[in-house]
Order: C-alpha cells, then sequence, then structure tokens
C-alpha cells in the first residue's frame, strides 16, 4: 500500500469471531466499516488498539466463553496502558446489553447484530468518553444502506448475506431473540455485492441467512413484481460473470419449495450440497421443539432433492436430550440419521437458554444421558462421514483451490461437495480450478491428485 499524504496512520484492529457463518460475514464487514478510519487487520491480540469479539449465544458454552476472552483481554489492555479498546459484538451483546459492561468494566462498546454500522461513531464517542456505549437496535435495512458497497474478498470464495433474523422460533433457540424478525435484502443489492466479488476474482458464492429459503427480498427494480423466492435469487446470480458455484445456507425444512428443489438439477452452478437441519428424528420433540414438520415430511424433501440431484451431499444438524426426549425419541433419531445417510453433520446436546420456552419445559435430562446418547449418535455420523467421503476415491472432481498446505509445494481446495481436498501442486493454482482425481479419503478431508489444468470460464 502506498501511503497518501493525507492517508490516517494505521490503527490494529483485531476481530475474534465464534458462532455461525453470519457472525463471519458480519466480521469482515466489520473490517469493512472500519478501514476508511485507518483499521487495518492484525494477528494477534497483543498491542491492537481495537479487539472486537464477535460473539455467539446458541450455546451456554459459547456464551461463557466471551466472559474468559474478556477477562485476558483485559490484562492486555492494562498492559497498554488503556490504550485497547474492547468491543462486544454479535449475539451475546443483543442478548446481554449493557449487563456485559457491568459483568467486564473493561468493555468499551457493545453492539448487536443490526447495529455494526454505528461503530465509527461509537469509537468517536468512546475516545471523547460522551454518549451510548451500548447499540442494539434491529435496523437491518438501515444496516445494509450503510455499509460500503465494495468488499475486499480473503479469496475464491465469499459468504454474501441475503436474509437476516428468524420467525420461526423453535423452543430451544435463542436467534430469534438475538437477530431479530426475518428481514431479506434487495435484489438489486446482493447483485451488486455479488457483482463486485466476482469483478474481484470470487468464483464461488455461499448465500446466508438464518433461515435462508425463507428469502423473499424486493425483486429488481428493472423487472418489478412481487417479492422474489431463494430459486428464482439462485438462477439469477448463476448468470452473473464469474460466478461458477452457488450454495446457501442454512435453510429450513419448511421452506423447501419445488423450484428450489428444481434448481438443483438444473442450475449447472448450484452445487451437490444441501445442509438441512432436522434436529430430531422423532415426531413427539419436533412438535415439542415447534419445528413446523414431521420426520417423514422431512425424508419426503431429501427423496426429492435427490430425484433432482441423486449426488447431492445432505448435511444436517442434530440436537440430543431435548426436554422429555425417551430412549425410543432418541432411537427415532437414529433411525432418521440411518434412512438419510449424512455427508456430514454437526449435533449438540440440548442447551438450555434462558427466556426460551424450552428453558420452562418439564423433563431436563441429566447430562450423562445427553453425554451418552450424543457418544452414540457421532459414531454414526462420523462413519456415515467417512463413508461417504470414500465414495469419492476414484472420481475426478473439480476443485476450487482456497489455499496453500503447511509444507511446501501443498494446496488444499474445496471440492462441489464442501469436502476439504489436500493436493500436491504450486501457487499458480491458488485461487483457481483444478480437476484432482481423488486417490485417499479420511473423516474431515480427501487427497487428490492433479489430472490436468482446467480453464475457468471468466
Ligand atoms: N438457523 C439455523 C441454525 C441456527 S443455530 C436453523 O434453523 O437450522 C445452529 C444449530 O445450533 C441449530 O440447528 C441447532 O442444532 C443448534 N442449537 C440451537 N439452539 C440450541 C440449544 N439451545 N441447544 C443445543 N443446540 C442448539
Ligand atoms: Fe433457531 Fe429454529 Fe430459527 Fe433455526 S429456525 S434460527 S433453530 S428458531
Ligand atoms: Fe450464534 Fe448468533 Fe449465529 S447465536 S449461531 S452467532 S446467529
Amino acid at each position: 500500500m502506498t501511503a497518501t499524504p493525507d492517508a490516517k496512520p494505521l490503527k490494529g484492529l483485531f476481530i475474534s469471531t465464534h458462532g455461525c457463518q453470519m457472525n463471519v460475514y458480519d466480521s469482515e464487514r466489520i473490517r469493512d466499516v472500519l478501514k476508511p478510519l485507518g483499521y487495518a487487520p492484525v494477528e494477534a491480540p497483543e498491542g491492537a488498539d481495537l479487539v472486537v469479539i464477535n460473539t455467539c449465544h446458541i450455546r451456554e458454552k459459547a456464551t461463557e466463553k466471551v466472559y474468559s476472552e474478556l477477562g485476558r483481554l483485559k490484562q492486555m489492555k492494562l498492559a497498554s496502558g488503556g490504550k485497547m479498546t474492547i468491543a462486544v459484538a454479535g449475539c451475546v451483546a443483543q442478548a446481554e446489553g449493557a449487563e456485559i459492561i457491568r459483568r467486564q468494566p473493561a468493555v468499551d462498546l457493545v453492539l448487536g447484530p443490526q447495529a455494526y454500522h454505528k461503530l465509527p461513531e461509537m469509537i468517536a464517542r468512546a475516545s471523547r468518553a460522551v454518549g451510548d456505549r451500548l447499540e442494539t437496535e434491529f435496523d437491518t435495512v438501515e444496516k445494509f444502506d450503510a455499509l460500503p458497497k465494495t468488499r475486499d474478498p480473503d479469496g475464491p470464495a465469499a459468504f454474501v448475506s441475503v436474509q437476516e433474523g428468524c420467525d420461526k422460533f423453535c423452543t430451544f433457540c435463542v436467534v430469534p431473540y438475538t437477530r431479530g424478525a426475518e428481514v431479506s435484502r434487495s435484489v438489486d443489492d446482493i447483485v451488486s455485492e455479488v457483482r463486485d466479488l466476482a469483478s474481484k476474482g470470487v468464483r464461488e458464492v455461499t448465500l446466508l441467512g438464518q433461515n435462508v429459503n425463507a428469502f423473499h427480498g424486493p425483486a429488481p427494480r428493472l423487472a418489478g413484481g412481487a417479492d422474489w423466492t431463494l430459486g428464482q435469487l439462485v438462477r439469477h446470480i448463476a448468470k452473473i460473470g464469474g460466478v461458477e458455484r452457488i450454495r446457501y445456507t442454512t435453510s429450513h425444512p419448511r421452506d423447501m419449495d419445488d423450484d428450489l428443489i428444481a434448481a438443483h438439477g438444473d442450475t449447472p452452478a448450484m452445487m451437490p450440497f444441501l445442509h438441512l437441519p432436522v434436529q430430531s428424528g422423532s415426531d413427539r420433540i419436533l412438535k415439542a421443539m415447534n419445528r413446523g414438520h414431521t420426520a417423514d415430511h422431512y425424508r419426503d424433501i431429501i427423496a426429492r432433492v435427490r430425484a433432482a440431484r441423486p449426488d447431492i451431499a445432505v448435511a444436517t444438524d442434530l440436537i440430543v436430550g431435548f426436554p422429555g426426549e425417551t430412549d425410543a425419541d432418541f432411537e427415532a433419531t437414529m433411525q432418521l440419521v440411518r434412512d438419510i445417510g449424512y455427508a456430514v453433520a454437526y449435533s449438540f446436546k440440548y442447551s438450555s437458554r434462558p427466556g426460551t420456552p424450552a428453558a420452562e419445559m418439564h423433563g431436563h435430562l441429566p447430562e450423562a444421558v445427553k453425554d451418552e446418547r450424543l457418544q452414540a449418535l457421532q459414531t454414526l455420523l462420523r462413519d456415515q462421514q467417512t463413508a461417504f467421503n470414500q465414495s469419492q476415491i476414484g472420481r475426478v472432481l473439480p476443485v476450487l483451490v482456497t489455499g496453500k498446505g503447511r509444507n511446501a509445494g501443498q494446496m488444499h481446495g474445496r471440492s462441489p461437495y464442501l469436502q476439504a481436498v489436500h493436493f500436491g501442486g504450486t501457487d499458480a493454482a491458488l485461487n483457481q480450478f483444478v480437476d484432482l482425481r481423488i486417490v485417499g479419503a479420511s473423516l474431515n478431508s480427501l487427497t487428490g491428485e492433479r489430472v490436468r489444468a482446467r480453464e475457468t470460464a471468466s
């Protein structure tokens, strides 16, 4: 970077990101918001001028982590002579607000997920020691309007937030309270962000939302008419030059419409991967969770998706030990997992969250029962994941090269099925597609050998 006479001196910014992909996206945008103020990312919090913890409230453990991290930061702040500014952003900030400053007075600023565009203003106020140190208003539209219109992508794959918030109110979940009601961005807004990213070399975009398939964003201004669905959005983005791969996450079974399912079969850029959380295989528990669908309804959706795209990799989220879950309910979850056959899955012990309906239910289970069930479930899931990875051996897969390995001559990337693939290659392959023959597979990754370079369609 060349210094211009009026360039502000660089200030060190460290962002610590927890939780889901929404937070990963938000942390990138926080970086974008702070760039014009002269903040540049640094590798460690020590000596940083500003540290932002982007927090997650989903399970008790996630929330507790924040306070232990803040304890460590307080020491660094003292060591810096008080020069470090500490900001707490994200879902814990939204849920606990001023309580955070009360529990850890070293915290300077607290801002919810819909307020981070106000950071510059808040930092200015904090430096003058005037005004509010807390921003937890919900104004998603204002936030997107206020964010910088261009981004600096980190590599060939990028997240793009298209929908935020959740109206589903699953009885175990804090997200509707921390992220607010469902709001979709306009198609024009999303398209201009994707075009900007594609012009900077991004080849794979993952459309993000807490309920991304509930997307109903205003149609393009020139097209007019009713709001668009996610299926329409995907087909539209597939036409943007440079975008070769499209993914979306996380979706809800209730919003899996026919058009979106069809797009998996008829839109080549749509990647063969679907993350569709099911949480439980027991209809009784699904009802108590307020999921709004049965286990068979879920099986039927997966069957239809597989009819459209037979090789699709299916991923899910599961909770064991929801209040009142019996051995029979748990067995129903195991059976559903056996029936579907997951490529990857995230499984959790139920964690009681203050303010959610499930926290007040009867039949909370002992930790030991949850542990035992989680272990049994994870053993089954690991077997399925390994089997899925091994089923790729012998195939040639197009891999988008996203980074260098630890040793010279090693590179890695991701397969269409979102698997990590390691291979021998040079930096020249970085950010490109390569065709790799899969020669090895383990629980977490594949090993490939270069077949030949592929022309990218840019
Ligand atoms: N919006 C997404 C996921 C939100 S949170 C969806 O609806 O699918 C990510 C996952 O965390 C959930 O799918 C669920 O499996 C898990 N989770 C949420 N609340 C939880 C709780 N109280 N205890 C344990 N796991 C929980
Ligand atoms: Fe939480 Fe349910 Fe909303 Fe997902 S759909 S964010 S699990 S309330
Ligand atoms: Fe956590 Fe908030 Fe995401 S609670 S999972 S960071 S939406």
